[in-house]
């Protein structure tokens, strides 16, 4: 019998038993090496073995060179003197090996961590610098992102020593790297020889050197050469035990729009309507003579243009995004342990591209946090950890965030003194399991020098240094009780970028902004619980009792069913207005609003009227306003009931339903026809609480008070509350029971007076 030791994708240890014969005395090398070779590609790599009374242990984890220990002849090894230095030494290599496994210490379960750039400072230095960031309890740096020029500082000529001895230096200091590829920030020799890779700008021009993504996503020689330069990365750090991860370039942003991407776009076209017949229906060519005879004759949309082809554009460069990505990560998973992850960092509610599209290739999300200007709102905010965390469904990384302030902004303020802290925690509540600053020391040239960061150009500790070295003592203080923990939520927000890309063509009020939509749902709802998933439309939704759809614009047959399967079994669907104005390809529905779930509903949008100023709202969830967008609802059957009614207004909407719902199957739908004021938020959104018995752990929360909820379930299941006040007093927390505060020294509490801007965890 034998044990297999491994860590799975979360760093669990696993522990696997097989059973061997003795004729594993016999195999041959090459029989070991085919089997060795198939549990490494399950991501299993073999550490070290042992021979216990006569059976052969594996011990596996993150450490491979020993694999070709292992096909020996085990009887041989105690008689013959040969075989008995040849286990004398490979008992010896094995101890070198454990040591060196020692050395790498233990991953922990909060990562603290930097985007830190050695390539910019002299190799001597580079020991102070991670030994400050030991002290501050920072365990990994993010690494390489922007040093192709280092890397490759002449084609095909690699310089990856520099890398590897920086990686050994950290490692020294028990910090974890997580590699970036370059691919952000070409080279000048690159751009200069090959100028087909710069991107073209709208206008035709082509980008010049000196800042950065300044490379076509489409074009097929770049994507060579960062798939060669990652490539090369992969073989040399692909094994090593300390790096524990990779990010694929850095921030995607840009479009291209040259003769190839454009040829690019009409051949996606094609293979996704077949005929121009096909394509010029979905897209009502006739209107404008915009009808296509050829696929050739299709732009690519600059400015205002056909809806349907503005969101196709859009699409065609999510799935060309993908493709880029994908050369990168077939070069890593070509020569990289399975252990290391791979990541890009998004940025937030950027919608150049779709991002569950992009993410589906990942192991794991993780997005840059940055405020800016003003200070942390922590609602709008949160609300952008859920979307990260909703793009894996687990969770996720804050790659980077502003260490005080940043560079860009018109007026680049700092982050008040505790602000650093109250938004690490924020983020590991909404279910990250690690926050990194960028960067750690003020470049002295280029164009970020006003930056905030945690060491001054002179390389010594600036201010916000020892709050950042609290946030570090604290993740390892209580990290073990959040090991394995996540946030797990009864109500989901649907997401979906086809849907804001659509409105946002067409807005029609300038202020209809999808985001500002969601946000006015999701605040008052959050503030009454303690975890909401944002999740694609596309998402399983079984686990959830309450959906909210805020901005469906586009709903086709397929997703209509998801949604209604969700309610005949229970669910409850919340759609907002503009719901199901349109089909998949962004033409209207030739059925009222909500489209294909009006027969369900039983009422549909009879009118939409844009709004130039509130109008009153009268119902069961009390009065308040509506602005922006008014929607006059009309019921189809009788069991329709109305929550809420427009008052006086401009004749059409006077006495007409704004809000209805009815029950369907086991479950219900509400649908929301315009954008409500905040009261009556908050009133809606305790009706939906009560009646869908969403579970409030906490209640009589002091205003700007957070409650988040990780789990943990399995064996040793938990619950942990983080508590954040946001406020800048201080504020009593009253808990439902007694519960253990884990910062405070562990003792059961029922009540607490938090700080401004503090946090406190709670173990139950
Ligand atoms: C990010 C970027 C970093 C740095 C930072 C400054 O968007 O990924 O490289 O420029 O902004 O705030």
């Amino acid at each position: 019998m034998t044990e297999i030791f491994y860590f799975d994708s979360k760093f669990r240890l696993r522990i696997k038993v097989l059973r061997f014969t003795s004729e594993i005395h016999k195999r041959s090398e090459a029989e070991w090496s085919g089997k060795l070779a198939l549990r490494k590609s399950k991501g299993i790599s073999i550490s070290f073995w042992t021979l216990q009374s006569g059976e052969l242990k594996l011990h596996v984890n993150d450490f491979t060179p020993l694999f070709h220990i292992l096909p020996l002849q085990f009887p041989r090894l105690f008689e013959d003197p040969f075989m008995r230095t040849k286990l004398f030494l490979t008992l010896f290599f094995l101890l070198c090996s454990l040591l060196s496994i020692a050395q790498t210490a233990q991953q922990p379960p909060l990562y603290l961590g930097t985007a830190w750039y050695p390539e910019q400072w002299p190799q001597s230095r580079w020991d102070a610098d991670l030994e400050l960031m030991q002290k501050a309890g920072i365990r990994f740096v993010r690494v390489g992102e922007f040093a192709w020029s280092t890397m490759e500082p002449a084609e095909g000529k690699f310089d990856l020593d520099w890398l590897d001895r920086a990686v050994t230096m950290a490692q020294k200091r028990g910090i974890f790297v997580v590699l970036g590829t370059p691919s952000a920030a070409p080279p000048a020799w690159l751009t200069q020889k090959y100028p087909d890779t710069l991107r073209v700008e709208e206008d035709g021009r082509r980008a010049v050197h000196g800042n950065r993504q300044h490379f076509s996503f489409t074009s097929p020689r770049y994507r060579e050469l960062a798939h060669r330069m990652a490539a090369e990365m992969a073989k040399r750090f692909g094994h090593n035990p300390n790096v524990i991860g990779w990010q694929i370039d850095n921030e995607y942003a840009t479009y291209s729009f040259d003769d190839y991407t454009r040829a690019q776009f009409q051949q996606w076209l094609k293979a996704k309507y077949n005929t121009l017949d096909n394509l010029n229906n979905h897209w009502t060519t006739a209107y404008w003579s915009q009808t296509y005879f050829t696929w050739d004759e299709i732009p690519i949309p600059i400015g205002w243009n056909n809806p349907a082809l503005m969101l196709d554009w859009k699409r065609f460069c999510s799935d060309v995004y993908r493709a880029y990505q994908k050369t990168q990560l077939d070069a890593i998973h070509q020569y990289a342990d399975s252990r290391q992850w791979i990541t890009h960092n998004f940025m937030g509610w950027f919608d150049g591209f779709d991002h569950y599209t992009v993410s589906a290739d990942l192991d794991l999300a993780s997005w840059d946090n940055y405020i800016g200007k003003g200070h942390l709102n922590p609602w709008t905010n949160g609300i952008v950890h859920d979307l990260t965390r909703g793009f894996k469904r687990k969770n996720f990384w804050v790659m980077e965030t502003q260490p005080g302030n940043v560079n860009w902004q018109d007026v680049n303020n700092s982050l008040d003194k505790g602000e650093v802290r109250e938004m690490a925690w924020h983020a590991i509540g909404h279910g990250s399991d690690a926050v990194s600053y960028w960067q750690w020391r003020s470049a002295l040239g280029g164009q970020e020098q006003y930056h905030g960061t945690l060491a001054g150009p002179d390389g010594k500790p600036v201010p916000l240094y020892d709050e950042v070295a609290q946030i570090g003592s604290e993740f390892a203080k209580v990290g073990d009780i959040l090991r394995g923990t996540s946030p797990v939520s009864e109500i989901a927000f649907l997401h979906s970028y086809d849907d804001r890309w659509s409105i946002n063509f067409q807005r029609h009020h300038k202020e209809f902004d999808p985001i500002g939509y969601m946000n006015s749902f999701y605040t008052p709802l959050r503030k009454l619980t303690d975890s909401i998933d944002v999740v694609s439309p596309a998402a399983p939704l079984e686990s959830y009792k309450l959906v909210v759809a805020p901005g469906l614009n586009l709903i086709s047959a397929a997703e209509a069913k998801h949604l209604l399967d969700f309610v005949q079994n229970g669910g409850h669907l919340m759609l907002g207005a503009r719901s199901g104005l349109k089909d998949e390809y962004n033409a209207l529905n030739t059925t009222r609003q909500p489209g294909p779930l009006a027969q369900a509903l039983g009422a549909h949008v009879e009118q939409y009227y844009v709004l130039d100023q509130p109008v009153p709202v009268t119902g069961d969830i009390g009065g308040g306003d509506a602005k922006i967008w008014a929607e006059y609802l009309k019921a189809d059957v009788p069991d329709v009931r109305v929550l809420a009614r427009y008052g006086k207004s401009n004749g059409w909407l006077d006495d007409q339903p704004a809000i209805v719902t009815r029950a369907v199957g086991k479950g219900q739908i509400t649908y929301v026809g315009t954008w409500l004021s905040d009261p009556q938020m908050t009133a809606l959104a305790r009706w939906l609480i009560q009646s869908d018995k969403i579970t409030q752990r906490f209640t009589d929360v002091p205003e700007g008070v957070e409650i988040n909820r990780r789990d943990a379930t399995g064996n040793s299941p938990r619950e942990i509350f983080i508590v954040i006040n946001h406020t800048k007093e201080s504020k009593h927390i009253k808990l439902p029971s007694p519960m253990r505060e884990q910062l405070r020294g562990n003792a059961p509490v029922s009540e607490l007076e938090l700080a401004a801007r503090d946090v406190a965890i709670f173990a139950k």
